[in-house]
């Protein structure tokens, strides 16, 4: 039937365009919030890193610090050379010197197992052997002789993954009282402090951050899929309207060229016939002429033959009668002028002719033409042998299905004025209740030579002169039916 267009193929595109746009963002926004992750325990690596430092120059500034000798804080033994290394206090407690680094590593300890933070204080070349560094604080250490000032890197250490970060400590005069020895000069990295953050609260954060966005995103997906999907149905609607509306042009436009197309043959039939009867009508002639000098010429005695040349008379009439109304068929527009009639005028002249024949069929006529009616501007003798055509018809068919008296055995001719098509027509109905026309026949009954009468009665060019003299006079002939109920014959005349 009709080639739909499509739009599905354009709808899923959009909706993939739409779920991309909608996963990159997430996924921009995962990114981002990683990234902050390790950023926030950057920045909390380096405030401890920084308290550490803070602490140990209050340390070192004091050259160390006193405090009471026990088993977890034993005197140092690298601190054997300095002099009052252990001393007594005046109430007898013993205390011992505890140097920077010292403090710093109990103090990570205790940090360690409070708050899970890591700080080690460590050297490429470590005084205490236990300070050596790990591989990843050699490689920091490395690269801070280099120059580099500060590394931190997200590593996995044990079964949680932590953010390391470093930064060098640089030897200081104050430093060589104790360190003096190793042959540290002032300037020279004397190690360093390596900080490690756990990142599973940070994450902790970050899922919670996450979720929320994979939640908003997944709502506005769906919106935007929802208007995608209410835009398309929208979208495919006006699509089906504007192909219904194609289609019901093409139809129109069949219509019209079978139209057409009909008229053409029905035009090309009549030149056709036309030329035929032309020729036909001299040899027609010359027989009829023939036979009547038979008639003429023999004696009253030899009646039958007399006969038979009144029979050869009868017939060529006959032939002459079609021949007549074949050439009448192909030239339509006759010489008479058209002037305004009554539709009433011509009713009753037509009536004249043939009440006799429908009183004798016993059929009732009900006839309803008001004589106020517009006039029409025709041809009246033309238009009169239309309505005689309609009502000889009406005729034979009532006396198809009653060939006796019936009650029902009716003709109605009826005129009135309507409007139709923006024009005012005079229609004349001849309607009856005899056989009634199929469909089939009702399609062919316009044209010439067309009968549905078995026996010679009629000639088959009735109907068509009548359509041809209304077509002639700018009107319409139209029929309705149903077989077995009705018939009615419409005469339109436009009313100017
Ligand atoms: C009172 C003496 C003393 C002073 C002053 C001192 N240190 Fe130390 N430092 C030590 C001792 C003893 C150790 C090794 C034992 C330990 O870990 O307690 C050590 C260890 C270190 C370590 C760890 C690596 C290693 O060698 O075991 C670093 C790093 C360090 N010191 C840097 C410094 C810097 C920098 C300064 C100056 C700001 C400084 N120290 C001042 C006594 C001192």
């Amino acid at each position: 039937m009709f080639e739909r267009t499509k739009i599905g193929p354009y709808i899923i595109v959009l909706a993939i365009v739409w779920t991309l746009l909608v996963s990159l963002s997430l996924g921009w926004n995962f990114v981002q919030s990683q990234r902050g992750i390790v950023e926030l325990a950057k920045a909390e690596a380096r405030g401890v890193y920084n308290k550490d430092l803070v602490y140990r120059r209050w340390a070192a500034g004091h050259g160390g610090v006193y405090v009471p000798a026990t088993e977890e804080t034993p005197p140092s033994p690298f601190l054997a050379h300095v002099d009052e290394r252990d001393i007594i206090s005046p109430s007898g407690r013993d205390l011992t010197l505890v140097n920077p680094a010292y403090m710093t590593r109990q103090v990570h300890e205790l940090a360690r197992a409070q708050y899970g933070l890591r700080g080690h204080i460590t050297s490429l070349n470590p005084l205490r052997p236990e300070n050596a560094p790990d591989s990843w604080e050699a490689d920091s250490l490395t690269a801070f002789e280099q120059g580099v000032v500060e590394v931190s890197s997200v590593e996995e250490m044990g079964s949680e993954s932590c953010l390391r970060f470093m930064r060098p400590m640089i030897t200081e005069a104050r430093c060589l009282k104790c360190h003096a020895e190793q042959g540290y000069k002032p300037g020279d990295i004397r190690g360093g402090i390596s900080v490690a953050v756990p990142l599973a609260p940070y994450k902790a954060v970050a899922v919670r951050h996450v979720a929320g966005l994979a939640i908003g995103h997944g709502a506005l997906w769906i919106l935007g899929l929802t208007g995608l999907c209410c835009g398309a149905s929208h979208v495919r609607e006006r699509v089906r309207q504007r192909d219904r509306a194609e289609h019901e042009l093409r139809e129109v436009e069949k219509a019209l060229e079978d139209q057409r197309r009909q008229q053409q043959r029905l035009e090309s039939i009549g030149t056709l016939a036309g030329g035929v009867a032309h020729e036909i009508n001299n040899p027609v002639n010359g027989v009829m002429n023939y036979a009547q000098l038979i008639i003429d010429k023999t004696d009253d005695a030899d009646v039958r033959i007399r006969e038979l040349a009144g029979e050869i008379v009868n017939e060529t009439e006959r032939v002459a009668l079609i021949v007549r109304n074949l050439l009448q068929f192909a030239r339509q527009s006759n010489q008479q002028h058209q002037s305004p009639a009554r539709m009433a005028d011509i009713t009753t002249a037509t009536l004249s002719l043939i009440q006799t024949v429908m009183r004798h069929d016993q059929i009732q006529l009900q006839i309803n033409v008001p004589e106020d009616l517009p006039t029409v501007k025709c041809r009246s003798q033309q238009i009169q042998q239309v309505l005689m055509n309609l009502m000889t018809n009406a005729r034979d068919a009532l006396n198809e299905r009653y060939p006796e008296y019936h009650e029902n055995k009716t003709m109605s001719v009826v005129a009135r004025e309507i409007e139709e098509d923006g024009t005012n027509w005079l229609r004349t109905t001849v309607e009856d209740h005899g056989t009634g026309i199929s469909q089939e026949v009702c399609d062919h009954l316009f044209e010439p030579f067309y009968t549905t009468k078995p026996d010679k009665s009629g000639t088959g060019l009735g109907l068509s002169i009548s359509h041809g003299i209304v077509k002639d006079h700018g009107g319409r002939l139209t029929v309705e039916s149903e077989v077995g109920k009705y018939t009615r014959f419409h005469m339109d005349l436009p009313v100017r």
